[in-house]
């Protein structure tokens, strides 16, 4: 995979230049762009979500304290904490290595002090999860600087505990299990119930483009609580704990007498569910005109069903499913803006990005940005990869800020 040295040379040159050495070790951990199975994670159903190669980096060195001051290249901000005595803050960046701090010490995990430098290439609120990224490459730091065993699915059920009840967003597990064992070439089966996990290779000559709407909506949080009561509510008709123990056929039985906004949202968690574990077939038989089938049937119920698409995703995914060699696109994360993913020939890839780019544009007036995103590895120590120490930091670096 191609992991941005940009990146890694920025972290690098901004901890020399900050504290005088060069760091001791380096840390990254990706963004995930999710190919099916939408909503369904605090189900305890399937998701297929892949790692992107866009990450946070963190370059990190001991210190003799309990402190920990990480900067921030993104927000050109320093923030330190105390891991003897935790407490919440306002709203800001540090909440999540803090969050995460005090997760993992909960969990029983001894912590030393670090100082760090950190920068993100994810881009912010797209639904791309760079706040797991943030949370597992905080937790791989801390791993490092306080020496105990990485143990990915582990430390993603930790950074996830910190988004719930530190940060305070009540997500499902998906991107912070995705973001620790993602796996280069490969998207990734979670079962959310068990969280057992499984590999799946992308199909050959088909490539994964990220389509972002440059839409983001504010509502996310409180429609997104919504929706998980609306299924815990459908659950309950069921008697079921969850509604991955509802089959299709026992949902048709009952339907009649549901609620019908609930009735619309357990028929789209249902169907997903089932749609997701057909993808992996699909994957696994190199059938990505069938992977691309299911990808626009799960939009479909995510715009109808589920009501989580938006004006902008809609254009989106139309103007992909128009261009020549498009095997599918729907709406990817938990929706209301943010990004739609398609499945892509990948010789018809540069045509593709320019018609969606300038069909979108037309329909909204909205400028998108398209990447082309390789499957790479979840949180990983990067020590053995060489960086050029030499280079300073300057605050007009070519990168592009967060959130661009
Ligand atoms: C967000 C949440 C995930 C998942 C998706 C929807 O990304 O963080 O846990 O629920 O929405 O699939």
């Amino acid at each position: 995979m191609a992991v941005n040295d940009c990146l890694l040379d920025q972290v690098a040159a901004g901890y020399a230049s900050r504290f005088g050495a060069p760091p001791r070790h380096i840390v990254r951990a990706p963004g995930r762009v999710n190919l099916i199975g939408e909503h369904t994670d605090y189900n305890d159903g399937f998701v297929l979500p892949m790692a992107i190669d866009r990450a946070t980096w963190i370059a990190l060195g001991p210190r003799a304290d309990r402190r920990v001051c990480l900067h921030s290249l993104d927000y050109g901000e320093t923030a330190s904490f105390d891991l003897e005595d935790l407490r919440k803050g306002e709203k800001s960046w540090i909440e999540y290595p803090k969050g995460v701090a005090w997760a993992l010490q909960s969990s029983g995990l001894s912590l030393r002090g670090w100082e760090g430098v950190a920068m993100c290439d994810v881009p912010m609120g797209a639904g791309l999860s760079s706040s797991a990224a943030f949370e597992l490459a905080t937790a791989r730091a801390f791993a490092v600087a306080s020496d105990f065993e990485w143990d990915a699915p582990r430390m993603a059920l930790l950074c996830q505990k910190a988004e719930n009840q530190w940060v305070g967003v009540n997500c499902g597990v998906m991107d912070q299990m995705i973001s620790a064992v993602g796996k280069e070439g490969h998207a990734v089966l979670i079962d959310c119930r068990d969280r057992s996990t499984q590999s799946v290779a992308l199909p050959a000559g088909a490539v994964v483009a990220v389509m972002d709407t440059a839409t983001r909506r504010g509502l996310v949080d409180s429609a997104y609580n919504e929706r998980r009561a609306q299924c815990e509510a459908a659950a309950g008709v069921f008697g079921v704990p969850a509604l991955r123990d509802v089959k299709m056929t026992a949902f048709l039985a009952r339907e009649e007498n549901m609620d019908p906004v609930v009735r619309r949202r357990a028929r789209h968690v249902i169907s997903e569910i089932q749609r997701t574990l057909d993808a992996v077939e699909a994957m696994k038989s190199g059938d990505s005109a069938e992977l691309g089938r299911l990808m626009n049937q799960s939009h479909d119920s995510l715009r109808d069903d589920f009501e989580v698409s938006s004006l902008e995703l809609n254009a989106m995914v139309d103007a992909a499913r128009r261009m020549p060699g498009c095997f599918g696109a729907r709406m990817t994360g938990a929706g209301f803006g943010g990004c739609a993913v398609a499945l892509v020939r990948s010789d018809v890839v540069e045509a593709f990005v320019e018609g969606v780019g300038a069909s979108y544009k037309l329909a909204t007036g909205l400028e998108p940005k398209i990447y082309i995103c390789e499957a790479g590895n979840g949180a990983s120590l990067e020590d053995n990869r060489s960086y050029r120490t030499y280079a300073t930091y300057s605050p007009h670096s070519p990168i592009a800020p967060r959130g661009e």
